[in-house]
């Protein structure tokens, strides 16, 4: 058995809205290195761009599936096909595009990996990677098993996996189709996003109210542009916290807190919240 690579490192540097003190990072490259990296309490990271991370950083291990569960480049136009966990989601996309497979489209834009995209049921108005998956294999519970898609309960920006779950991999079925029908759907989620800043951000940062845009109701209540130290709401789209420099998590939740009573809507976070929040 390979022993994991074990490094500190701030998680700042590990998620893409740059922000997160220290952790004990964990690569992992084989199954059987995982009965003991969760032998002591731990995460799993995924590309890190749902993540507020505390400016503390955070006790437990923290799990990151390396190379190995890389398939992207295995990935050549199957219609159904299993693929590692860390593999990136947009290099997918591109590629079903190219072999004329649909049902990605959805998900153009998603900057996650294959397991983040699934534990969050990512997508757009246009498709979630829900609609594509058919099984995971999960290291649960002390050993490898298998489910189907339907047991994860996946729904708008959620999903169910068992308590500790990782995913290590996912089956996926596409829909044939032609490059050029699946470029024009991508052409729509495309310009869909056109308003999204391109900063260090982690996408929006509070899931929509019902029937509702929370981004919208940020900007009608003229917050856009609003700024605690280097977090700022962006000014293209007002769901977007973007860090301007060196943005601390206390600066990014004391903006949210500000959105939030300025609002006056309930806002629930979609991002997910790591370690203890900075006082
Ligand atoms: P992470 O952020 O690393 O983790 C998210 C959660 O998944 C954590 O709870 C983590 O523990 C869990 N997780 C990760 N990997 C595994 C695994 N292998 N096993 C078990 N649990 C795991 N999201 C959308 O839905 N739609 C969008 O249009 C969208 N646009 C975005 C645009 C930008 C510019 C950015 C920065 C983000 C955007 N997001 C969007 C948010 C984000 O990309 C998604 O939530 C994505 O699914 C997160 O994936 P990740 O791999 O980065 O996971
Ligand atoms: N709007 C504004 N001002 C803004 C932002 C939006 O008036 O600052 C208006 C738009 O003009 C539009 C409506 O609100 O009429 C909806 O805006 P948009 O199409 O940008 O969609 P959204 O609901 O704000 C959702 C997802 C995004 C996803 C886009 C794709 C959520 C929380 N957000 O945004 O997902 O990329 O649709 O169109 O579901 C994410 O989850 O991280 C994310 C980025």
């Amino acid at each position: 058995m390979s022993k994991p690579d074990v490094t500190v490192r701030p998680l700042a540097e590990l998620t893409t809205l740059r922000v997160g003190g220290p952790a004990e990072i964990w690569t992992m490259e084989s199954d059987d290195q995982f009965p003991e990296a969760t032998s002591a309490p731990y995460r799993v990271l995924g590309n890190g761009s749902n993540l507020l991370v505390s400016d503390t950083g955070v006790d437990e291990r923290v799990l990151k599936l390396g190379r190995s569960y890389d398939d992207g480049r295995q990935f050549g136009g199957q219609a159904d096909v299993w693929l590692g966990a860390a593999t990136p989601l947009p290099g997918l996309v591109r590629r079903a595009k190219e072999a004329g497979l649909s049902g990605l489209e959805g998900t153009l834009g998603v900057p996650a990996v294959l397991g983040g995209a699934i534990a969050m049921n990512a997508g757009t108005r246009f498709g979630e990677i829900g609609d594509v998956l058919e099984e995971v294999e999960l290291f649960t519970g002390g050993e490898v098993v298998r489910l189907p898609a339907s047991d994860l309960q996946l729904a708008y920006r959620t999903s169910h996996l068992p308590e500790g779950a990782v995913i290590l991999r996912a089956r996926l079925r596409l829909q044939p189709s032609t490059p050029e029908r699946v470029a024009a759907a991508m052409a729509q989620v495309d310009a869909a996003r056109r308003g999204q800043p391109k900063a260090a951000t982690a996408g929006c940062a509070f899931k929509n109210p019902p029937e509702d845009s929370a981004g919208r109701l940020i900007d009608q209540a003229g917050l856009k542009g609003l700024r605690v130290g280097d977090a700022m709401i962006s000014h293209e789209h007002g769901n977007f916290v973007v860090n301007m420099g060196h943005a601390t998590e206390r600066d990014v939740r004391e903006l949210l807190d500000r959105v939030r009573t300025t609002v006056g809507v309930p806002l629930e976070m979609e991002w997910r919240a790591w370690g203890n929040a900075t006082q």
